[in-house]
């Protein structure tokens, strides 16, 4: 058993306040929105794994696939001995790069970054069990808020895979990248996980998928908010909405209202009407092009530094070095 350690920088109440905040700025908004981090109680994280084993949902197997064939590659081309992994979650796709980096001798520490503090105390039991002499240095955090807090030993290779990156608006993603390039020092690398652009019918049908599993997951959002701030939306009310958006190479999903309403939402001492056929936006999916990326990551300083994508070029792991 290797030596674990755990800081803990986001606690419930933190998060509690977090939601009250992003629910209270979404509806206030015109048009109203709410932002997709908020899918994910143990409901909605069930939804999520239920999403991926469904034949339209390609980019977790896409993924997979390539960190099966390439892992070794990657290691070898960052060069590293640290291994920090941006919402690590079950540090399952994970294991891929951790048995590639101690077959190469070059695995010394693996620092998990997870919002969940049980989740990632539980991941960094089992790999700390699994791979003999490696330190695990855990750091429960939102990583909006806390890449600072990420220790500065070894020689880092900073993954934030899944395509999660999608999530964040444009702005967002750019002051994220920023702050990316801000922590590495030079020789330090940065491996991201995009979907990338393809075929309109696919990528909606990913989105929207014919058992309705992703409208489920799209409308947890509502279960979520009435649970922890007591509101009383009629969820059945709000119908899955995907779209492409072609200028922007995004999916968007929303959720559309079917009748007029007056949702309460006693914690924030609000009452928030919706039209007929008003839609909401819960999440951006952004898709992404090799060029448009690298020029995105070249602003902030950083240089690429490996491109692998699955047989079909539907998903990308990309490597990126501080020079
Ligand atoms: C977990 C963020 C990668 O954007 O594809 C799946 C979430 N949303 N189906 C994605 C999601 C709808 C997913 N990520």
């Amino acid at each position: 058993m290797s030596a674990v350690t755990v800081d803990v920088h986001v606690r419930p109440a933190d998060r509690a306040a977090a939601l009250r905040a992003d629910v209270s700025e979404g509806l206030a908004a015109s048009p109203k929105e709410l932002p997709p981090k908020w899918f994910y109680d143990e409901r909605g994280s069930r939804l999520f794994d239920e999403i991926t084993r469904l034949d339209e949902y390609y980019p977790t197997r896409s993924e997979r696939t390539i960190l099966e064939r390439e892992a070794g590659a990657i290691v070898a081309a960052s060069g590293c001995d640290t291994l920090v992994e941006l919402g690590s979650g079950t540090s399952e796709k994970t294991r891929l790069l951790l048995d590639a980096m101690s077959g190469a001798g070059r695995l010394a520490r693996f620092v998990p970054f997870d919002v969940s503090e049980q989740t990632l105390r539980d991941a960094a039991a089992a790999v700390a069990a699994e791979y003999t002499g490696v330190s695990v240095h855990a750091i429960a955090g939102d990583f909006e808020r806390h890449l600072g807090e990420i220790p500065t030993d070894g020689c880092r290779m900073v993954a934030f895979l899944g395509g999660t990156i999608g999530n964040l608006t444009p702005a967002q993603r750019k002051a994220f990248f920023a702050e990316i390039a801000d922590l590495l020092e030079p020789g330090e690398t940065f491996l991201l996980g995009t979907d990338l652009v393809k075929d309109v019918r696919r990528l909606k049908a990913a989105y929207d998928d014919a058992a309705g599993v992703t409208a489920e997951f799209n409308r947890n959002v509502l279960h979520v908010v009435n649970r922890e701030l007591g509101a009383d939306f009629d969820v059945d009310a709000f119908a899955h909405v995907a779209r492409y958006d072609a200028d922007e190479d995004w999916i968007e999903m929303l959720l559309e209202a079917s009748r007029p309403m007056t949702v309460a939402i006693p914690a924030l001492d609000l009452d928030v009407s919706f039209a007929a056929g008003e839609r909401m936006r819960t999440e951006i999916s952004a898709k992404f092009r090799r060029d448009g990326l690298t020029a995105e990551l070249a602003a902030t300083g950083l240089g690429p530094w490996g491109w692998w994508t699955d047989p079909a070029g539907d998903f990308a792991l990309s490597l990126w070095r501080r020079g």
